[in-house]
C-alpha cells in the first residue's frame, strides 16, 4: 500500500506485519481513571448527552493519546448507541450502568425503526471527523460496534446481568423473533460501521462481550454467523476495511472464528494462555491482546509477568498490545505509564 496511513505502526500489523515493540492500545483507554475525563463527564447530565457531543467526544478520545502515546485511538462512544438510533429508550444509571426499556414480544419489537437512524449519529461521525484532525500521524483511529448478540442481550434484558440469561431464555423460547432482532443488528450494524469508515475511523472492532455464554450451537448461530454476516457486508462497500474481531470468551472456537469471519485481528481475552494462542491460533492474521485489566490494576511483579509473558509469546507474529478487556475503573495511572514502559522498551532488547 501506497498510502501515508500504512505507515502507522497499528495498520501495519493490522496489514500482517510482526514489529518489535508491538504497537500498543487499550480497550477503555478513555473513562473514568483519567482526571481529565472526569472533569469533561461532570459537565453532562447523562452519559449519552455527552456521547453525542463532537467536542467533548473527540476531546475525550484524545485525552489517552496526548497522556501516553498510544498508537491508536479508539472513538468516544458506546454500544448502545445502535439500540438508542434504532429507537429503543436508551440511559445510563450512574455507578448502576445502562437501562433500556426491555423488548420481550412482539408489539415491542415492532417499535423499532426498520432501519438504523444515521441522523441521529451525525454527533458520532462529526467526532470521527474532529478526531481524525487533530490526532498525530503516526496514531490511527478506530472505530467500533457491539456485536449483534452482545448488543440484542441489553436490548432484551434491559440492562447488564451477570450472565445474560434473560436473552439466553429468550433465544431458546423465541428463535424466531430474536432471530429478526439479530438480522435487524446486522444490517444496522454495517449501515452504522460503513459511516464510521466514510468519516475517517481506519479499522472498526466488533465487541462481542458476552460470546462465552453460549454453549456451541448457539455460539453459531447468534455470534459468528451475525459477525461473518457484518464483515461482509461492510466489505461490500468498503473492500479493504480493516476489522477487528472482539469475541470474548469464546476458548476453543477462537482459531476456526478467525478463519471464518476474515477478520484481520483476533482480540483475546485475559482467560487465552499467550503461549496456547501463539501456537494454536494458526488462521488469524494478527492477534491483539491480552493482559488481564486486573494484573494492570495491581501493578508490580503481576504486571511485569503478564506483560513479559505476552511479549515473549507473540515475538515474531503479527500482535497488538491489549488488555483482555477494559481498563477497570480504580487503575493507577502510574501503571499505564510502566505498561508503556515495558512495552515500548521490549524491541531494544
Ligand atoms: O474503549 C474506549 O475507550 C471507547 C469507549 C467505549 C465505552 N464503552 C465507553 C463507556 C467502548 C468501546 C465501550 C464498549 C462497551 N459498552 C461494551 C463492550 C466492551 C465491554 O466493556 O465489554 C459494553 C458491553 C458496553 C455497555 C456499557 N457502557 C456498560 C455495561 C456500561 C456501564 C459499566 C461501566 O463501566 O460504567 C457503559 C458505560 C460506559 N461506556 C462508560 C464509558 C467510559 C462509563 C460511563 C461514565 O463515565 O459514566
Amino acid at each position: 500500500m501506497t498510502d501515508s496511513s500504512s505507515e502507522k505502526p497499528f495498520l501495519r500489523v493490522l496489514d500482517g506485519e510482526a514489529l518489535s515493540p508491538p504497537p500498543i492500545w487499550l480497550m477503555r483507554q478513555a473513562g473514568r481513571y483519567l482526571p481529565e475525563y472526569r472533569e469533561i463527564r461532570a459537565k453532562f447530565p447523562t452519559f449519552l448527552d455527552f456521547c453525542y457531543a463532537p467536542k467533548a467526544a473527540s476531546e475525550a478520545t484524545l485525552q489517552p493519546i496526548r497522556r501516553f502515546g498510544f498508537d491508536a485511538a479508539i472513538l468516544f462512544s458506546d454500544i448502545l448507541v445502535v439500540p438508542d438510533a434504532l429507537g429503543q429508550k436508551v440511559s445510563f444509571e450512574v455507578n448502576e450502568g445502562p437501562r433500556l426499556e426491555p423488548i420481550l414480544s412482539e408489539e415491542e419489537f415492532g417499535r423499532l425503526h426498520e432501519a438504523i437512524d444515521l441522523k441521529r449519529l451525525a454527533p458520532v461521525f462529526e467526532t470521527i471527523e474532529r478526531v481524525r484532525a487533530a490526532l498525530p500521524p503516526m496514531t490511527a483511529l478506530i472505530g467500533f460496534c457491539g456485536a449483534p448478540w452482545t448488543v440484542a442481550s441489553y436490548m432484551i434484558a434491559g440492562r447488564g446481568t451477570p450472565d445474560q440469561a434473560p436473552a439466553r431464555l429468550f433465544a431458546y423460547r423465541e428463535p424466531e423473533l430474536f432471530q429478526r432482532l439479530i438480522d435487524r443488528l446486522v444490517e444496522a450494524s454495517v449501515d452504522y460501521l460503513a459511516r464510521q469508515i466514510e468519516s475517517g475511523v481506519e479499522a472498526v472492532q466488533i465487541f462481542d462481550s458476552w460470546a462465552g455464554v453460549l454453549p456451541a450451537g448457539e455460539y453459531e448461530r447468534w455470534c459468528l454467523g451475525p459477525i461473518k454476516q457484518i464483515i461482509a457486508g461492510v466489505r461490500r462497500r468498503h473492500k479493504d476495511a480493516r476489522v477487528i474481531g472482539f469475541p470474548k470468551g469464546i476458548g476453543s472456537h477462537l482459531d476456526d472464528f478467525a478463519a471464518q469471519t476474515g477478520v484481520d485481528a483476533l482480540g483475546l481475552d485475559s482467560a487465552v494462555d499467550p503461549l496456547w494462542a501463539a501456537q494454536n491460533i494458526r488462521r488469524a492474521k494478527a492477534l491483539q491482546g491480552n493482559l488481564d485489566p486486573l494484573a494492570l490494576l495491581a501493578g508490580g511483579a503481576a504486571l511485569e509477568a503478564g506483560a513479559a509473558r505476552i511479549l515473549k509469546a507473540f515475538r515474531g507474529r503479527p500482535h497488538i498490545f491489549n488488555l483482555g478487556h477494559g481498563v477497570a475503573q480504580p487503575t493507577p495511572i502510574a501503571h499505564v505509564e510502566t505498561l508503556m514502559r515495558l512495552v515500548r522498551g521490549h524491541g531494544a532488547s
